[in-house]
């Protein structure tokens, strides 16, 4: 996020356009957090993680009078247009702004889970999805060493972005995630032919908000899951790591800073064409500008395409 807010404020300095920051997000605007920033103010954050900006969840926003709140103090500095780094939360927050009260809004997406529509990147999925990467990498090696199934919980409360391109990346042998229907009995049956064929190393990465049982949405990730599995495959020998947060810092990839920047610099020419409103993504490499409202309401879909790659090059 900090490449995108550097982007937005160095190219806003170059358009002559006065830049504010605003901390914690909504929070800030309805508590008047919010100071003027210059290029310097962005200086050597580039390869930081998290944000300068902090961030937090705004209860006070929900309501209309938080809004005018939050709104009267833009009024007041003189703000006129309003860009937003987060995901669906942050835009519906953006969409009602600026239909409430005109103010035109831009949305970048910033999320580890890469589940918004309209973009093939959002910015620290990349970042996230390498962390895990890493981590998994080394847990194979005491797989290998020892002959145990490991079972990895990768971050992903709705979304399986995380486990699918981590899992394709070490070769996991199955992969679960809250937006696909594997089933324990599928889970099972998998587990049992990679036994009888001596696989010599068994990962499976589950993101935290898959559901092993349906009938029972209270249990959810790689503990339960684990649980599950062990009652019925008596005897396997199954290790559990839940990576956390650890996915959500450090500094961030190349890919992330860039796409960051690409679209930070974007953010700032569309409010000056008068392109409001939309969400600034990319999609087959080209800028992508998908109207706010269709950025909330639509989701990026995990497609059959690559679950067949999984099971393919599991094999
Ligand atoms: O929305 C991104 C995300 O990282 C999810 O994948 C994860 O479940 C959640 O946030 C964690 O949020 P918190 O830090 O509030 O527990």
């Amino acid at each position: 996020m900090n490449a995108a807010i550097r982007a937005v404020v160095r190219t806003s300095n170059y358009r002559g356009l006065e830049v504010f920051g605003i901390m914690r997000g909504y929070s800030g605007m309805i508590e008047d957090d919010i100071y003027q920033m210059s290029s310097r103010s962005v200086a050597n954050i580039i390869q930081r993680g998290g944000t300068i900006l902090k961030t937090a969840r705004s209860k006070d926003f929900y309501s209309e009078d938080g809004r005018k709140k939050a709104y009267a103090n833009l009024v007041k500095r003189g703000i006129d247009g309003l860009v937003v780094i987060g995901g669906d939360g942050s835009f519906t927050g953006a969409y009602k702004l600026s239909k409430e009260f005109g103010i035109p809004c831009i949305g970048l997406p910033g999320t580890i889970d890469k589940d918004l529509y309209g973009t093939d990147f959002t910015i620290g999925f990349d970042t996230a999805a390498n962390t895990a990467v890493q981590a998994i990498d080394k847990i194979r090696d005491t797989a290998e060493s020892h002959d145990r199934l490991f079972v990895v919980e990768v971050m992903g409360r709705h979304a399986g972005y995380i486990a699918l391109h981590s899992g394709i990346a070490t070769g996991a042998e199955n992969i679960l995630m809250p937006e696909v229907n594997t089933t324990l009995d599928e889970m099972v049956a998998s587990l049992s032919e990679q036994e009888k064929r001596k696989k010599l190393v068994n990962l499976v990465i589950v993101a935290e908000g898959y559901m092993p049982d349906p009938s029972q949405p209270h249990l959810k990730g790689a503990a339960e899951t684990t649980r599950l599995i062990e009652e019925r495959l008596k005897g396997l020998e199954i290790r559990v790591t839940i990576l956390g947060h650890i996915q959500r810092g450090g500094p961030p990839s190349c890919m992330d800073r860039f796409i960051a920047s690409r679209m930070g610099y974007h953010a700032v020419e569309c409010l000056i064409e008068g392109r409001h409103n939309v969400m600034v993504g990319i999609l087959h490499n080209n800028m992508h500008y998908t109207p706010l409202e269709i950025a909330i309401r639509e989701k990026q879909k995990i497609s059959e395409d690559w679950m067949n790659i999984v099971k393919i090059l599991a094999s």
